[in-house]
């Protein structure tokens, strides 16, 4: 499966990005691959909602098709707050995952979108999927670094990060994006951060990072890095409450990992929000 290289360097420039890709490629994890089975549109996300509580004696496959629900309405949500979207704009999904919501992207505005990951399973994956959906002249994914991505400045119309923020350095990920964006163009971020006013990490947040080799920020860096590098917030969205039935559902499901109690503890003690942030480049 060929991949297109990043023109300006090495795609991974660190140990811990290698450490990333590693864990992204051999990632088969069944949460993410039979949810994405149901309908083709694979998420590495959570969801968000109220679940109907009949699945919960409907049997496994029920269960797993309500998760795969939920994590849709996500995506939509996300895809919501991206303003006016037209066929001839231009969309990057900085860190693609399997592409899911790249296709509902391109679903909804009919226009090009380019996904990237630092894991090249993914790339391929996501291509493949694309061949089937005969949209590969229309939406493409790429082996590339959302912190260095080599396409043309002022190119894009809309960024969005779907939890993949907790990866790399805010105010390097901001510059890139600031640097792609048009005059005007929107970006939306949905990400876990750590609430700046219970004090710091704590031990369930820090259980979070452990389990997916990342280092989930606090709510105030967003703002900060946003404001520096030319960014104005115009929705800010908490979906905490919203995000808590999907990991109620999740513990009670074949597809568990085990780092549903450290989720639901973080959200229910109030040291970590599930954050939706839209932000306009002035
Ligand atoms: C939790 S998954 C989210 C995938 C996708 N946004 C979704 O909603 O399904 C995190 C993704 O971030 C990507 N990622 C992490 N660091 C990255 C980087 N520096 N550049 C590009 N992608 C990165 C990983 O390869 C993985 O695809």
């Amino acid at each position: 499966m060929a991949t297109v290289q990043s023109t300006t360097g090495p795609v991974l420039r660190s140990d811990y990005q290698r450490s990333i890709a590693a864990y992204w490629n051999k990632e088969k994890d069944p949460v993410n691959i039979r949810l994405g089975d149901v309908d083709g549109l694979y998420h590495h996300h959570y969801g968000i909602g109220d679940y109907d509580q009949s699945v919960l004696q409907a049997g496994d496959q029920a269960i797993i098709e309500e998760m795969h629900r939920l994590e849709t309405a996500q995506a939509d949500v996300l895809l919501d707050h991206l303003g006016d979207i037209g066929p001839q704009d231009r969309l990057l999904d900085a860190g693609s995952g399997r592409g899911g919501t790249s296709f509902m992207a391109n679903q909804r505005f009919g226009c090009q979108v380019d996904g990237v990951s630092i894991s090249e399973q993914q790339v391929g994956f996501a291509n493949d999927q694309a061949r089937q959906r005969n949209v590969a002249d229309r939406v493409r994914f790429h082996f590339r670094n959302m912190l260095d991505t080599g396409f043309e400045t002022g190119s894009m119309r809309g960024i969005w990060t779907n939890e993949t923020t907790m990866y790399v350095d805010l105010n390097e990920l901001f510059g890139e994006f600031s640097r792609l964006l048009q005059y005007g163009g929107r970006y939306v971020c949905i990400t876990g951060c750590y609430n700046d006013v219970t004090g710091g990490r704590s031990r369930a947040v820090s259980q979070i990072d452990q389990h997916y080799i990342c280092n989930i920020h606090p709510r105030s860096e967003y703002f900060k890095a946003l404001s520096d590098n030319g960014f104005v917030p115009i929705n800010v969205v908490d979906l905490t409450a919203a995000t808590i039935p999907y990991w109620e559902l999740r513990a009670q499901s074949s597809v568990a990992t085990g780092i549903e109690d450290p989720f639901l503890t973080a959200y229910k003690e109030g040291s970590f929000h599930y954050l939706l942030i839209a932000a306009d480049r002035i």
